[in-house]
């Protein structure tokens, strides 16, 4: 039988979800804003919430203000841990981007490892972490392995299992590094699997998260994650460029250092004195002043994750894919698309990716023609997502109709290859 939009809506009417979506600012409703893995809506709150730190903090207590804001990526990261990542207080920082972070943590798990010469990761990890894993490469005189996971033969949809990951791994391994969910396919690792695999063979696992995070439960503390980073403005709606974030678990925070000793990771800080002597617990991981502006929107991104709850969020999430599933095989299918993401609910996250000849042009034309919004990955693919706090299945429903109006119509023909810089 097929799937209506009356099913959408009857799915709404039982979300236990829906309100959320009415405290996100929406410009157009007629829009299906299908890219919230890519940046998050913004919350109404945090309007208020930016605007009143302007006038009533920075506008009024100018440099006094800082006697307030000084432990707040501390602060913000504790929330982040306890709303989205299983994280008890103490081991989440707010601060930098992912890619700084990721510098960080990677480069602290190398030092770590002395005399181990290989670094893990996968062909098809987000460009960030593969540029930086080469770097580190490159600088530490080790071998970087990418494991082909673009290759069907290799892996499918991308997923590294551990029995993948488990033909690479040796005693002269110092780091392996994956994300919690691909950015591309959508596919999800098992975290608590692939870090103990790594673990036995005496290697480090940083994790990247920033697909997962706001998504699904990540159970850090109860998985066993020794690092991981992430990013704020996908699932967690924090804004565009918003602090990322760093996990480092409590019992090894003494083993690791960070390479760049900034003055914020000092023991005594308002000191100054002349040698860095490195604060023992998760400020030794903080590098410089954060954000505050960006700070607080996170505060409000989280704290509406925290009251949602992390495990309502990931049955949305799963819920939302399914149904997206079942409209590609109901309709898209047909139009030459094919699903790079796995069926299997528990290996994937909030959203799916598509792969057509045409997929570039066919992001272009829902754009332009219909007010739908996926996003394009190269080579091949379209990304769609539910953010389960900002969309409701019935936009989700919506946003499909017109691909599929729009692909049967060949409006992607109209589109000029190659324009824009960002896709
Ligand atoms: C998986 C992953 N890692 C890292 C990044 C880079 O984040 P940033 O620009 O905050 O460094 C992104 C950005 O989308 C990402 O998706």
């Amino acid at each position: 039988m097929a799937f209506t939009r009356d099913d959408a809506l009857a799915l709404d009417a039982q979300d236990g979800l829906a309100h959320y979506k009415s405290q996100f600012l929406v410009t157009d409703p007629s829009m299906c804003y299908l890219d919230g893995n890519s940046l998050g809506r913004i919350p109404k709150a945090t309007i208020e919430r930016i605007n009143a730190f302007m006038v009533d903090e920075w506008g009024a207590k100018v440099v006094d203000g800082w006697a307030d804001w000084i432990d707040e990526a501390a602060r913000t990261g504790d929330l982040i841990g306890k709303s989205a990542l299983g994280a008890a207080s103490g081991q989440t920082l707010a601060c930098d981007t992912t890619s700084v972070n990721f510098y960080q943590l990677c480069s602290a798990a190398l030092k770590a490892r002395p005399g181990r010469k290989k670094i893990i990761t996968d062909l098809a990890n987000f460009p960030t972490d593969r540029y930086i894993l080469q770097g580190l490469a490159r600088d530490h005189g080790c071998e970087l392995i990418m494991i082909d996971n673009e290759s069907s033969e290799i892996a499918e949809h991308e997923r590294i299992t551990p029995d993948v990951l488990a033909q690479y791994l040796d005693d002269n391994v110092a780091l392996v590094s994956l994300q919690v969910i691909q950015y591309r396919s959508g596919a999800r690792s098992d975290i608590k699997a692939l870090t103990d695999l790594v673990r036995a063979h005496g290697a480090l696992m940083v994790w990247d998260a920033s697909h997962a995070i706001g998504a699904i439960e990540l159970d850090f503390d109860k998985n066993g994650v020794d690092l991981a980073v992430g990013c704020t403005y996908k699932y967690g709606n924090s804004g565009p460029g918003a602090p990322a974030w760093l996990y480092v678990r409590s019992e090894r925070q003494r083993e690791f250092s960070v390479p760049i000793q900034g003055w914020f990771a000092q023991r005594d800080q308002f000191e100054m004195g002349p040698y860095f002597e490195r604060s023992e617990d998760m400020r030794g991981f903080q590098i410089a002043s954060p954000s505050i502006i960006g700070l607080r929107a996170i505060n409000c991104g989280f704290e509406m994750i925290g009251q949602a709850g992390i495990a309502a969020i990931e049955t949305k999430a799963r819920m939302g894919t399914s149904m997206m599933i079942e409209l590609f095989d109901q309709w898209l299918v047909a139009l030459g698309f094919e699903m790079n993401t796995p069926r299997n609910p528990i290996e994937r996250g909030g959203h799916i990716s598509l792969r057509h000849e045409e997929a570039k042009r066919i992001s272009a034309a829902l754009r332009t023609y219909q007010k739908v919004i996926p996003d394009y990955r190269a080579p091949n693919q379209i990304r769609v997502a539910i953010s389960p706090l900002a969309t409701s299945y019935v936009e989700v429903f919506d946003g499909f109709e017109r691909i599929r109006k729009s692909v049967a119509g060949k409006e992607y023909l109209k589109i000029n290859p190659g324009a824009g810089r960002v896709t």
